[in-house]
């Protein structure tokens, strides 16, 4: 697909989120000690590499899964409407889930999602998300545990793409129009 040219400027390093990812893991397994049930639910496909990073530093005896939903509409706007395209393997009724979710922007995704996952029961819910731009919010919501607020730029890197493009830089960056 032909995009506009732009350039990527770094906002947060490969070794400032290797810190903060440390630190959430740290307060995740502190606040899920003692359970054997959790469930660790990342969203296809942007949280792949936090959920990779996240649950290595989880020193719980956890299971992983995943959950993809899809928002209609073009490449930089997320639309109201989400749809299951890809469903979790595994039942987490009685269960302790953790959502993980690589950014909330409007607020409709994960605000759907947790819906969606408390139908089927689950002892507790909560989300972890690595980005957070509180002044795009429609719908108000907050996930338990954020690793950084950021301003309303559109961010690419560690697993968030444009255009389905930079996933793989290893550090956030905020796409220049240029
Ligand atoms: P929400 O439903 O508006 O909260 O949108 C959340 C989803 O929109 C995220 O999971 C991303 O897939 C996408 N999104 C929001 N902001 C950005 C961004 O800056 N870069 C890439 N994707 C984004
Ligand atoms: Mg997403």
């Amino acid at each position: 697909m032909a995009q506009r040219p732009y350039v990527i400027d770094q906002m947060i390093s490969a070794k400032a989120i290797a810190a903060r990812v440390e630190a959430l893991a740290g307060e995740i397994s502190r606040s899920f000690a003692g359970t054997d049930k959790l469930v660790v639910v990342g969203l296809l496909r942007g949280s792949f590499i936090f959920i990779a990073d996240l649950v290595r530093e989880i020193d719980l005896p956890i299971e992983v899964d995943f959950l993809e939903v899809s928002s209609y509409g073009n490449a930089m706007e997320s639309s109201r409407e989400v749809r299951v395209l890809k469903d979790l393997r595994g039942e987490i009724a009685g269960r302790d889930v953790l959502v993980v979710e690589d950014i909330v922007d409007t607020g409709f995704t994960l605000t759907h999602v947790l819906k969606l996952l408390q139908t089927k029961g689950p002892a507790r819910v909560d989300s972890c998300v690595l980005l957070d731009k509180p002044s795009r919010r429609e719908v108000p919501i907050r996930a338990t545990w954020t690793g950084f607020e950021i301003p309303d730029e559109f961010v690419v890197g560690y697993g968030i793409d444009y255009a389905q493009r930079n996933r793989n830089l290893p550090y956030i960056g905020k796409v220049r129009f240029t």
